[in-house]
């Protein structure tokens, strides 16, 4: 495609994008809204009748995936067509439909968590059941759930932040949305896979209460909020078990806790056993039978080892979610959804313009005036192509070419502007390659020629692609690799006007070059046509108004997880317990470079007329805080309202300062103001007492702090507990 079709073309996709969400069109044109029902009548006696046709020999090939003629790539359940038993067809994930052809890639997840927005992730995740019916895919193998523990996970792109309850609030919504479309999801990894180092070995050694508090609220929200159908337990252990063999996670928590009635599978070759793991709780094991087969289960059942009523109620709950939601009785391939769908594309730009987090703009450097621009130099690695998503399982080949930061400020600054790319001169070697070889060797030579000098002195701006490699299956290193710290110092020395935009699923260590960059902007993954996005913020067409979903901390020492991370001899211990991101800088007084919530945006907001209401007692104690928030800027934007619980000095109780405990995104014109509300239950004041086994709400007053940042406060009334 030429030049300018391809610059016309991008341009009428936006405009149908931003008429079709302005109007609210794609929304009406949904044909399904379902909510289902794992325990109706309907399903039982479904389920009944099956369970008595089926032999146990049939039984147990339904408690693993099944690969033939026509089910390739390990994503499928076993068929029984004379009984009406569809093979059940799964693909990842969380941000695209990726195993069965390319399909709109979706910003990365910590993307979608940055917007705050769970009427968002429910968008995301209906457009994402559409693109998986137009594929006929009966389970879609995500939200990655597990919490961001430390900025080197290889796949805190997959996953929703380092709070619990934005995580979960998140994730619930995105699942709720997904099912509406009738394709089941699946919360995965449970739990403690918060790292990708020998993750199918490590022993993740968690305390109980760090488990309640942290690990576990996202995954119970899956189950309670999302009504999630499947989940995916880890790779890894959980103190001492494996989490495929672990009856805490799988049968305590879960089952007796959350009341889960819907599937649990293993990860791709995750389960270890067949007895331990059969009665600790795992349904299915994926992608094979190497545990869960014939010639492993009927001498168990023989010699009693194994109930044949444990082997029922593990094929009850597959066959429960297939009843459920429809899948034997009507075809999943929805043939009037196209496989490229607009309506997708346009949900995935609409996530990342919410998602983009302005950093850093000294000077008001930003947003760039493309009328008084001559000419912008663009460098770095991940200027062109794009990179649009992390690698590993989550990766989608997006259904378009997908769009580079070059072409999206070539197509915002408009004809009137020199935009050249200097390509980067070091490689950015795979994944495992940066892995085995940090550090990276010296530098050769200088870093840039006499050529590319001129061009950077003579440019109005700069603007930066960085970012590090990351991917599943190894975590990456804190610092970004290919010399890129040196790269930006270089760069800025030679022209002051750089803007960085950084693609990553969490924090880099920025102390080399960041007091020499006045502009900075996180745009995460971006996905197949995110960086139209970060365009359209940095010539401010669009206000930036995403949110910090993780700490950044300045140094690695810095961070909770340091000293206690990536572990040895296979075990990890999460030594910092309850105090995972803001909860740990906040109690240790250690300033972040930018903290959780945070974000810069081009308008001002005030919050204000914060009021408090309380009423019952004990249990039943109910909280309102209401806030205003006005726009006192200039121009329309989004901010996000956050509300903090700070729980009072209790002799003997450990706390941490502050707990995100409500959120709300608003939009808002200039002058515009609009009243939130949260609305606080007895649970949200609670701590686990481990010697108790329960949740319990000491007596005192707490503080209720407001602001849109967990640093940037701007009332904490209080109120009283007990
Ligand atoms: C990943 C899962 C994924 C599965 C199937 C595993 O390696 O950990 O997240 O869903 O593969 O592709």
């Amino acid at each position: 495609m030429s030049h300018l079709r391809r610059l016309l073309s991008i341009v009428l996709a936006s405009l149908f994008y931003t008429l079709a969400l302005g109007t609210g069109l794609w929304a009406q044109s949904k044909p399904r809204n379902y909510h289902p029902h794992l325990n109706s009548p309907r399903v039982k006696a479904k389920v009944d009748q099956l369970m008595r046709k089926l032999s146990t020999r049939e039984k147990i090939e339904l408690l693993a995936g099944y690969t033939g003629p026509g089910y390739p790539n390990g994503m499928f359940t076993h068929p029984f067509k004379q009984f009406g038993i569809p093979a059940l067809k799964m693909s990842d994930a969380s941000v695209g439909v990726r195993v069965w052809g390319p399909s709109t890639a979706y910003p990365a997840s910590v993307a979608l968590a940055a917007t705050w927005n769970p009427a968002l992730a429910r968008r995301e995740g209906r457009a994402l059941g559409e693109d998986a019916r137009a594929r006929g895919v009966n389970i879609v193998l995500g939200p990655g759930m597990d919490i961001v523990r430390e900025p080197q996970g290889g796949r805190n792109f997959e996953y929703l932040g380092e709070d619990p309850d934005l995580a979960g609030q998140m994730g619930a919504a995105w699942i709720e949305g997904l099912q509406s479309e009738r394709v089941a999801a699946c919360a995965k990894h449970y739990a403690g896979n918060e790292q990708e180092d020998n993750r199918s070995t490590i022993n993740s050694i968690i305390s109980r209460r760090a488990l309640e508090e942290i690990y576990l609220p996202p995954f119970r929200d899956a189950v309670r909020k999302g009504h999630v159908m499947t989940m995916m337990c880890a790779y890894n252990r959980v103190n001492g078990e494996y989490s495929s063999d672990n009856p805490f996670l799988l049968t305590t928590m879960l089952r007796d806790h959350w009341h889960f009635k819907g599937l649990m599978m293993s990860d791709w070759g995750a389960t270890h056993a067949t007895l331990s793991a059969l009665k600790a709780g795992l349904d299915l094991e994926m992608p094979n039978n190497a545990y869960f087969n014939a010639k492993k289960i009927e001498p168990l059942l023989a010699s009693g080892k194994l109930s044949m009523a444990t082997i029922d109620q593990h094929v009850r709950r597959l066959l429960r979610v297939m009843v459920a939601m429809h899948f034997n009785d009507r075809p999943q391939t929805d043939r009037s959804l196209p496989k490229n769908n607009p309506h997708s594309a346009a949900v995935a730009l609409q996530v990342e313009r919410e998602a983009v987090v302005l950093l850093k703009n000294q000077g008001g450097m930003l947003p760039l005036a493309a009328d008084r621009l001559h000419r912008i130099v663009l460098v770095g690695p991940d200027v062109s192509p794009a990179i649009t998503g992390g690698a590993g399982s989550s990766y989608t080949k997006p259904n378009i070419p997908p769009v580079s930061l070059l072409e999206a400020v070539r197509t915002a600054a408009g004809p009137g502007v020199q935009v050249t790319q200097i390509p980067y001169p070091y490689p950015l070697r795979s994944i495992r390659a940066w892995w085995m070889h940090r550090p990276p060797a010296g530098i050769q030579g200088p870093m840039f020629t006499a050529q590319d000098r001129q061009l950077i002195q003579s440019a109005d701006v700069v603007i930066a692609g960085i970012g590090p490699r990351e991917g599943e299956g190894w975590d990456r290193h804190f610092h970004m690799p290919a010399h890129q710290d040196q790269y930006l110092k270089t760069l800025a020395s030679i022209n002051p006007h750089v803007i960085a935009v950084l693609y990553a699923g969490a924090n880099v260590a920025m102390s080399a070059w960041i007091h020499q960059v006045p502009a900075l902007l996180d745009a995460w993954y971006p996905g197949e046509n995110g960086n139209t996005a970060v365009a359209e913020i940095l010539f401010g067409k669009l206000n930036p108004s995403g949110k910090l979903p993780d700490s950044f901390e300045k140094h690695w020492r810095d961070a909770p997880a340091y000293g206690h991370y990536p572990g040895h001899d296979d075990h990890v211990h999460f030594a910092e317990g309850i105090f995972v991101g803001y909860r740990w800088f906040d109690s240790k007084h250690i300033a972040p470079r930018y903290p959780f919530g945070f974000g810069l945006s081009y308008t001002q907001f005030h919050i204000h007329g914060i009021a408090v209401q309380a009423s019952g007692q004990g249990r039943r104690r109910q909280v309102v805080v209401t806030a205003e928030i006005t726009n006192t800027g200039e121009r329309a934007g989004g901010d996000v309202v956050q509300l903090y619980v700070r729980p009072p000095h209790t002799s003997g109780v450990v706390r941490t300062y502050q707990q995100l405990r409500g959120f709300q995104r608003v939009e808002l014109n200039p002058g515009q103001t609009r009243t939130v509300s949260f609305h606080l239950h007895w649970r949200d004041f609670a701590y686990y007492n481990t010697g108790a086994h329960g949740w319990r709400v000491p007596a005192g007053r707490y503080g209720l702090a407001v602001g849109d940042s967990s640093r940037n406060i701007a009332g904490a009334p209080s109120v009283q507990m007990q």
